[in-house]
């Protein structure tokens, strides 16, 4: 028995984690198992390895050094959380994953797209997402949700943060053509609700009936 392996992912401000939530809600008042998580999802040995990722006095952290603990952290979480979820025939909704890590560190901090994607095939091993929901949106209108939202100065906003964003935004354009059978790409520029009904949507079509 498997279930069915979610995971959301998208620039800042996409609306992953709301949407995700509202999801899980529904999955679940529906009957289905469902399993929300992110990693590091609370596994101690990952938590860990994120503390050491995070440490501000870290600075000597060298950008290949965070790439392999990010996908030793994947692995645990993986191991620990999502493979047991999986085989008692849960649908886990995992916010944020591999996807996450070859935009940001393999695209936009320019470690390479196959470096990255290496580590991380030895760290998940077979145990790729079933779906993918890509929550595509300009990055300027995901960073002002955030502004609006969470009361952020505007003026922190500077050109080169922008341009990182716009890297990581192009960056998964190109693995949704490069993966189109598992990368679904959903409009999340629009209203929440036509957002989730679309995210909803597709998963209805992996969904056992
Ligand atoms: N479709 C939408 N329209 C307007 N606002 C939205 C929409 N979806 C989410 N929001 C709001 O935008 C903000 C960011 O949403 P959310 O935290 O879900 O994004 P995220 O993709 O998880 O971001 P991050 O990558 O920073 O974790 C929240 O305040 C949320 O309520
Ligand atoms: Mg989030």
């Amino acid at each position: 028995m498997r279930g069915l392996f979610v995971t959301f992912e998208g620039g800042e401000g996409a609306g992953k984690s709301s949407v995700l939530r509202e999801i899980g809600k529904e999955l679940k008042s529906e009957g289905y198992q469902v399993l929300e998580t992110r990693e590091p999802g609370g596994i101690r040995i990952a938590e860990k390895i994120r503390e050491v990722i995070l440490n501000p006095s870290h600075t000597e952290m060298d950008r290949r050094t965070e790439a392999l603990l990010y996908a030793a952290a994947r692995r645990q979480h993986l191991v620990e959380k999502v493979i047991p979820a999986l085989q008692e025939g849960k649908i886990v909704l995992c916010d944020r994953f591999l996807d996450s890590s070859l935009a940001y560190q393999g695209v936009a901090r320019g470690i390479g797209l196959e470096e990255v994607n290496a580590i991380n095939e030895f760290a998940i091993d077979d145990c790729m997402p079933d779906v993918t929901l890509l929550f595509n949106i300009e990055p300027e209108q995901g960073l002002n949700r955030i502004m609006e939202n969470k009361e952020r100065e505007q003026n922190r906003l500077d050109l080169e943060h922008l341009d990182f964003h716009q890297q990581v935004y192009q960056a998964y354009q190109d693995l949704a053509s490069r993966y189109p059978d598992r990368i679904q790409t959903l409009d999340a520029g629009q209203s929440f609700e036509r957002v989730k009904e679309d995210a909803l949507q597709i998963l209805r079509n992996c969904l056992p009936s």
